[in-house]
């Protein structure tokens, strides 16, 4: 660590995996930069502190019920949870902000995830300053942001104001709830305000990929603008908070051919119905090549909740296919054996990808799942993407074009040459480098 800097973060992530872990990512560089962290947490999705002794840690009650969080999706959840932390949110932050005592050293902001917008008024009555993280990249934050006349645009038409995105790659805002709004209206519009009044906006994004997205971000935000990312290669391995993992699955990468296998994982919260469970597991069995799949316990939406493979798959694979409920996969991607990922073009999935200068074959479902998607296969050209309702020939094709056809060796080689783009940025003089300079010289300036 350098010298210390004599200064407190407070750090609050969003409670869910894809925004907790880089946000920690996040917190575990500026503590490489000398500055102390405190998180707080809500009690739902609480991380261990175990796994990061050099943080303080303080929970609040959420006021969750538990019967109440499996009728809420992610996106009426975040509003509930935005509404139910206000109070114990600012009555810790008040005690910390006035009664630090002798052994730690004072508050000099407040960084929290985009989505935790009512944390700004409580910034603001408090006066400390905000600063807020933005865990998926610059791309799909312009597509939440941009007021469009989609008037009678059909799905493929482009959209003019957002380079390269069509009318379907822009989350849909939904049916009308609270005081007229959708709630990922209620949640964006929320969001964006509240963004707007903070000092700062970090993303886990490399300028160098999205820098039309940035220019629009800059011109939208009138406050700093930091791409950062990518967080997890910035710091050599940061304690990561995840399920147990299945080491396994690296022991029998080892037994396999180099660039041969494909690993197919669909993050932490999507899930396929049925018969797109189905159509997946043919897609994969008639494609001939050795496959890595987790299959998570909640990744089919079921009559019965379980995931069941079809008659004769299992025989059909036997040799090549190997499954596991969660894997390391930051250490699968970076393992020589994988040559493909089919994933549902999470951010972290992608950015970890195009670390390690994976190709994709992207099924997004649902947020900034498209836009991710659309730059993967349409602006980077480092993957495929396969439209909603595939069929099983649709993926059979696409993973035979990826893994053993011409077309798949030009995608690969493109994705080298970005894998290299990520690791030059983080280097002395490299954007994200600048922006992590500038980032400590505003904390500092507080
Ligand atoms: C959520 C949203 O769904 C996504 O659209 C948004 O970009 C981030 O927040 P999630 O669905 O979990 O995230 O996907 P993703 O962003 O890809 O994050 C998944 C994380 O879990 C990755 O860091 C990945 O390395 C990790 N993971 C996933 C594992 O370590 N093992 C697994 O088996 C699966």
């Amino acid at each position: 660590m350098q010298q210390k800097m004599g200064r407190r973060l407070v750090i609050f992530p969003l409670p869910y995996l894809g925004h907790q872990n880089p946000t920690f990512e996040l917190a575990n560089i500026l503590h490489s930069k000398g500055f102390s962290i405190t998180v707080i947490h809500t009690r739902f999705h609480s991380p261990d502190p175990a796994k990061y002794p050099h943080f303080n840690f303080h929970f609040i009650e959420d006021g969750l019920s538990e019967s109440e969080v499996p009728f809420q999706d992610v996106i009426s959840l975040t509003n509930t949870l935005n509404n139910k932390c206000v109070e114990p949110f600012k009555a810790f932050l008040s005690q910390i902000l006035t009664d630090h005592g002798s052994d730690q050293e004072p508050v000099s902001c407040l960084i929290t995830d985009v989505m935790w917008y009512f944390t700004q008024a409580v910034a603001d009555a408090l006066q400390v300053p905000r600063i807020v993280i933005r865990t998926g990249n610059l791309s799909s934050f312009t597509a939440f942001f941009a007021r469009l006349e989609i008037g009678d645009k059909q799905p493929d038409d482009l959209i003019l104001e957002l380079p390269y995105l069509r009318v379907k790659d822009i989350p849909r805002v939904g049916n009308l709830g609270m005081g007229g709004q959708s709630p990922l209206q209620h949640l964006l519009s929320n969001t964006i305000t509240q963004t707007k009044a903070s000092k700062g906006l970090i993303f886990n994004a490399i300028e160098e990929l999205e820098d039309r997205s940035m220019a629009i971000t800059q011109h939208e935000f009138p406050f700093p603008v930091f791409p950062i990312g990518p967080f997890h290669k910035c710091i050599s391995s940061p304690p990561r908070n995840l399920p147990t993992q299945d080491q396994n699955s690296i022991s029998w990468l080892d037994s396999q051919a180099p660039n041969s296998v494909l690993y197919v994982s669909f993050g932490s919260l999507a899930a396929v119905d049925e018969a797109g469970f189905l159509e997946m597991a043919w897609g994969l069995a008639n494609s001939n090549q050795p496959f890595l799949w987790v299959v998570r316990s909640d990744l089919v939406q079921s009559s019965n909740g379980s995931s069941q493979f079809p008659d004769g798959f299992l025989e059909k694979v036997s040799g090549r296919g190997h499954f596991v409920s969660w894997a390391p996969q930051k250490e699968v991607l970076a393992h020589p054996a994988v040559g493909g990922f089919w994933t549902h073009s999470g951010w972290n999935s992608t950015l970890e990808s195009i670390c390690e200068g994976v190709p994709m074959i992207c099924s997004p479902c649902f947020g900034d799942q498209m836009v991710n998607a659309r730059y993967v296969s349409e602006v980077w050209k480092i993957g495929l993407e396969l439209e909603k309702g595939a069929k099983t020939e649709d993926m059979e094709k696409a993973i035979r074009t990826l893994m053993v056809e011409k077309e798949g060796e030009e995608i690969r080689a493109r994705a080298a040459c970005l894998k290299n783009k990520a690791s030059i940025c983080i280097q002395p003089g490299g954007s994200s480098y600048k922006h992590m300079e500038d980032l400590v010289s505003l904390i500092m300036s507080f």
